[in-house]
């Protein structure tokens, strides 16, 4: 049937093929896109197969391209192919009265394909899952391929997305109740909230807390869009978050500014929420008020190693905090520093749970010495 196809096909050698794709008819498979990628350097065929619109994914050997390909056309019935070559589209399409059209046109772009393997295969969310959320959000182009934009983004919030679930997993809970303060456009919500219902089919309720009216109304709207009933956003300032959610499970700061991340721990702790996952950012409010003892002045002495101190002193002064009020921490590096400098994940879990706040002596002594009173040491002594 598409002689001419297969014709044309082997006229060429493999590596000059960048994409092969076919649109099927009356078949559940609607879609069967074909690249080569790389794995582990050695040169494959990525299969990228829509079916009721979802997308798998398998990889063929490259010798394997003609007899899969052979397959596919006795197997399904094919509207149309396209197959894009280095110089060339060559265009097949199957008319009602079953013949076959041609035709073939110059490939402007001559662009070869990305054949840098696949990295997102680690994640939990890849491109070509069809989380038409992220298209709205502008992540996702049409075809749910990652903008190119956006790849940093996405890699961010996938890898806090999968430092979530390797702490939530462990609990085997069948439903659960996140809160992201300081969602902003709210990438991460919209993807934790995808994983996990559409995915793990766990049972979520997911609160997106913002300052910004404007953005928290669009996430809303999107939310209903694709009716993901249980993902809502609030206006509002995590200092006064005052709303009941009930029993929450996890709290998630992403780059919330500044002392905004102490609101939020300061809400988590008093919530006595199990897990907490904070990204702070704009450490600032040490900085302004540091005095540090004549002996340790030199260290200060620079403008930016001042900044660089105190945010790490900020950061460390609420571990210790986090810890004083039963919780187990860890600091991890969440994405590669190439990607954001603002890469340090608090991850806390609650284990001893505890009403009173204490400073530990050497805290006590540290925030004396050094003329501090951070925001999170104020709300839980005021
Ligand atoms: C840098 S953005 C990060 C947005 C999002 N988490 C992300 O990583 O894409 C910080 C967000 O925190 C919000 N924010 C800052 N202070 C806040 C506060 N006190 N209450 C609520 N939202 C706040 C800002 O409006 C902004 O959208």
């Amino acid at each position: 049937m598409y002689q001419r196809f297969l014709q044309e096909l082997s006229q060429h050698q493999l590596h000059q093929i960048h994409k092969i794709l076919f649109h099927l008819d009356k078949n559940e498979v609607k879609k069967v896109l074909i690249r080569p990628i790389l794995l582990k350097d050695i040169p494959m065929w990525q299969i990228e197969t829509t079916r009721a619109e979802k997308v798998y994914h398998q990889n063929i050997a490259h010798v394997e391209l003609v007899s899969y390909l052979y397959q596919c056309m006795q197997e399904y019935i094919c509207k149309q192919i396209t197959m894009t070559t280095a110089s060339q589209i060559y265009h097949y399409r199957l008319t009602k009265k079953g013949k076959i059209l041609h035709y073939a046109e110059t490939n402007q772009q001559q662009k070869a394909p990305e054949m840098e393997h696949n990295r997102t295969k680690s994640y939990l969310l890849e491109e070509g899952m069809p989380i038409h959320a992220l298209v709205d959000l502008g992540i996702f182009d049409g075809n749910f391929r990652i903008k190119a934009s956006a790849k940093k983004k996405f890699r961010q919030i996938n890898h806090f997305l999968s430092l979530i679930v390797e702490s939530i997993e462990t609990d085997q809970q069948e439903a659960l109740t996140i809160i992201d303060f300081g969602c902003g456009k709210s990438y991460l919500s919209f993807l934790v909230y995808y994983y996990f219902v559409f995915i793990k089919e766990i049972e979520l309720t997911m609160i997106g807390y913002d300052l910004k009216a404007d953005v928290v109304e669009q996430c809303n709207l999107t939310a209903k869009k694709y009716d993901y009933q249980n993902l809502h956003f609030i206006h509002g300032d995590i200092a006064k978050a005052s709303h009941d959610h009930g029993k929450v499970d996890a709290m998630i700061t992403l780059h919330a500014c500044n002392v905004a991340t102490d609101y939020a721990l300061h809400y988590a702790i008093t919530h006595q929420i199990t897990h907490i996952f904070s990204v702070p950012c704009c450490q600032h409010e040490i900085a302004q008020q540091i005095a540090p003892p004549a002996s340790w002045s030199f260290l200060f002495q620079h403008g930016l190693h001042k900044e660089r101190l105190s945010a790490l002193f900020t950061d460390a002064i609420r571990c210790e905090i986090l810890r004083t009020m039963g919780y187990q921490v860890d600091v991890i590096e969440f994405v590669e520093i190439e990607n954001t400098p603002k890469n340090a994940l608090i991850r806390a879990k609650l284990t001893h749970p505890t009403h009173h706040f204490t400073p530990t002596p050497a805290l006590q002594t540290f925030l004396k010495e050094f003329h501090l009173k951070p925001t999170l040491v104020r709300l839980l002594t005021e």
